[in-house]
């Protein structure tokens, strides 16, 4: 496997390599107990930012279709718009949800200029995957632009102080992002870290009204014990920043 900091390859390149070579064991990766409360979480945060009357759901970096089952789940007339730049993801998403009641695009985030402006109800970005973008500043310009007046954004980050990067004296502002489970040094892939105050940032710039930014997972990928999850929850709410996972909800 390549070491993409030397490949001469662009951004979008590279993570389109990563995505694409990982696609075939992405979704065993995150199916334990601890991944599944994340999700309920996630679930949890997604309905509390979108309103039931959502009409359409733009997801970026869509994957292999784990948000369209959320927002499925509670907007199940929802008009839903799937982007992806790995179409190893996206057949993965295609198999995994054979119903084909979604329309997936093979593009890349960092550049949504042809999709047109003020047509969605919700932007949604999950599990860090915004980070991925090689502009995040951007990104969330470009997602202020497409939502519709009122419309919502759940956009999420790397954590830049998450207490894995701290103990492993990670402080660069791109990390060498490895998915959970690959040990190979030479297997990463670029992604930003951003931290809670630059978020709001961004969004605020943006032109967002109502911005929040929660955090999610301290110890995920480190000590995953079921007692730990709930003493998880409570630092989380309690010290955001020092999470793995930052999540952005705005309207606009
Ligand atoms: C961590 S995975 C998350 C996938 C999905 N959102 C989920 O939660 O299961 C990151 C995803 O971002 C996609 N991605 C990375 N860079 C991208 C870019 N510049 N534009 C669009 N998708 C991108 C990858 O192909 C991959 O599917």
């Amino acid at each position: 496997m390549n070491d993409y900091g030397s490949s001469g390859l662009s951004w979008s390149e590279k993570q389109k390599v990563y995505w694409n070579s990982i696609a075939h064991f992405y979704d065993t990766t995150y199916s334990n107990f601890w991944y599944h409360r994340e999700d309920a979480g996630t679930l949890a945060a997604l309905k509390a930012v979108i309103p039931e009357r959502t009409v359409s759901v733009l997801e970026l970096a869509c994957g292999t279709g784990l948000g369209y089952s959320m927002c499925k789940q509670f907007i199940p007339d929802m008009k839903y718009i799937g982007l992806d730049l790995a179409d190893n993801m996206l057949a993965g998403f295609r198999r995994n949800y054979p119903d084909r009641t979604y329309q997936l695009l093979l593009q890349s985030m960092s550049n949504l200029d042809e999709l047109e402006p003020a047509s969605f109800d919700a932007v949604i970005c999950i599990y860090t995957s915004a980070s991925f973008c090689d502009d995040p500043g951007r990104l969330v310009d470009a997602v202020y632009r497409l939502l519709r007046p009122n419309g919502c954004a759940f956009l999420s980050f790397v954590g830049r102080w998450s207490f894995r990067r701290l103990i492993h004296l990670k402080f660069s502002r791109i990390e060498r992002f490895q998915t959970r489970g690959i040990r190979n040094p030479g297997f990463y892939v670029p992604a930003w870290v951003l931290s809670k105050r630059h978020i709001l940032q961004i969004a605020k710039a943006a032109g967002f009204a109502q911005v929040n930014v929660s955090g999610q997972s301290i110890f995920g990928g480190i000590v995953q014990l079921p007692w730990l999850w709930p003493f998880d929850c409570y630092l989380s709410r309690l010290l955001p920043d020092l999470c793995h996972t930052l999540n952005l909800t705005a309207n606009k």
